[in-house]
């Protein structure tokens, strides 16, 4: 055992925060024969000093001058736990030049610096951890860079936002509305502290830019990834789910597209956020409150399934812990560095490649007459139908359709001549579909 003890620096004390420095300050021997050498809190960055926080640490250790504890040369290790990407870059970029590994559960720095941060640490010989950043709890980042590593991961497709399952979980099973289910989830402490970067799908978008580095080893930039949140879902959506055998959930997939359909058959990435009706039976389907679940398919491995907590500050700090278990247990044996992952072209492909099955509600005055209009016109689309019905709901007459695997391109382009009809009253609503195959 090192007598020296590794110094640690933690930078925000939000729910996340304040579970880290709990864990620190209680930190005994069995941690430090875990890794090697004893752990000491060095101090923890917060903005607004007064707060109280719930944690008995020396009081001196807080402070509100985050820069200037990560210029501290004595600092082994320091825990980002900030949300948005400034300070939170230069704070870290600063701790890598004064030779201090960085432990990170920020997902917007990740997916938006990643890159550049992977170079500064291996400039700088240190070690950049963040698997806390994607599904909290959930070891999934290791596994696709180590485990996975010589393999040929072609499909991600996962339930990566706690908060948005939660809130979906929640009308599902009790009906309740949109905004309690939310008010619920925030105030155990899983949402963002904005939450719309949850309910809009943004903090899933990051983490698929996140899983794309180390399932695709490529780079997908924020922007070409297509984002749908869980704002527009209604109770008849979650009604209609069920009426299928299916429950409605926030997907983020990420899939190989080549060849087939593919004009030029050059292999891209294509990445999505977006509601989908999963069908009872795949694993997603049944992943409860604000859980995560990440299926990973691989050409050697075959399907593989990661489940577990997703969100909230004892599961995350779990995940943060077991990344500075790491990054100390490195730097103990003079391993200084984390290789970054390595960045392919992979061209990404949008939504216009996209072949899927499709949900499909439509208002209609007459139930027979709009029957046979809506079908003319899938089949002027080239659309195949794998089943209609006649519903009623809330006293209106509605056609719900399933599609067969079909393009987007012409689902929308039917989408927009439905809606045009004499007999139907508004636009269809359409929703994808998850099958379990
Ligand atoms: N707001 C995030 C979620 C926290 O709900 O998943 C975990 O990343």
């Amino acid at each position: 055992m090192n007598a020296e003890p590794l110094k640690v620096a933690v930078l925000g004390c939000g729910v996340v925060g304040t579970e880290v420095v709990r864990r620190l300050h209680g930190a005994g021997p069995a941690l430090a024969a875990r890794i090697g050498a004893p752990v000491e809190l060095a101090g923890v960055a917060v903005r607004d000093l007064s707060r109280p926080r719930g944690v008995g640490i020396d009081p001196r250790l807080w402070t509100d001058d985050a820069l200037g504890l990560v210029k501290r040369d004595d600092i082994d290790i320091v825990v980002e736990l900030l949300s948005g990407t400034e300070p939170a870059r230069t704070l870290a970029v600063t701790a890598m030049k004064h030779g201090a590994c960085v432990v990170s559960a920020n997902k917007a720095l990740l997916a938006e610096h990643g890159q550049a941060l992977h170079e500064t640490a291996a400039h700088h010989g240190v070690g950049l951890y963040y698997e806390a950043s994607v599904a909290a709890a959930i070891p999934l980042l290791g596994p696709l860079r180590d485990a996975l590593g010589g393999d040929r991961v072609t499909r991600v497709v996962g339930v990566v936002n706690g908060t948005t399952n939660y809130v979906l979980d929640r009308m599902t099973g009790t009906g309740d509305d949109f905004t309690a289910a939310l008010r619920e989830a925030v105030d155990r402490g899983y949402a963002e502290a904005d939450p719309s970067a949850d309910v809009e799908g943004e903090d899933s978008v990051a983490k698929a830019v996140i899983l794309a580095s180390l399932a695709f080893h490529t780079r997908v930039l924020r922007e070409d990834v297509h984002r749908e949140g869980i704002t527009a879902v209604t109770a008849t959506d979650v009604a209609d789910a069920r009426a299928c055998g299916r429950v409605v959930k926030l997907v983020t997939v990420l899939e190989r597209a080549a060849g087939p359909g593919h004009r030029d058959g050059e292999e891209g990435v294509l990445v999505r956020v977006h509601p989908v009706m999963v069908e009872r039976g795949h694993p997603l389907a049944d992943v409860p409150g604000a859980d995560n679940a990440v299926l990973v398919e691989a050409a050697d491995a075959g399907p593989l399934l990661f489940r577990g907590a997703g969100a909230g500050g004892t599961p995350t700090a779990g995940a943060v812990v077991g990344d500075l278990v790491t990054a100390t247990r490195r730097r103990l044996l003079g391993h200084h560095g984390t290789t970054a992952p390595v960045a392919l072209p992979l061209r990404a492909r949008t939504m216009r490649d996209l072949r899927t099955r499709y949900h499909l509600g439509v208002e209609v005055t007459d139930a027979t007459v709009a029957l046979d209009e809506v079908s003319s016109v899938l089949r002027a689309h080239g659309l195949p139908v794998d089943s209609v019905q006649r519903r009623r709901t809330a006293g209106r007459d509605r056609l719900v359709l399933l599609t067969a695997t079909v393009g987007e391109p012409s689902l929308l382009s039917a989408a927009k001549a439905i809606a045009a009809l004499p007999s139907v009253s508004g636009p269809p609503r359409f929703m994808r579909l998850l099958d379990s195959q």
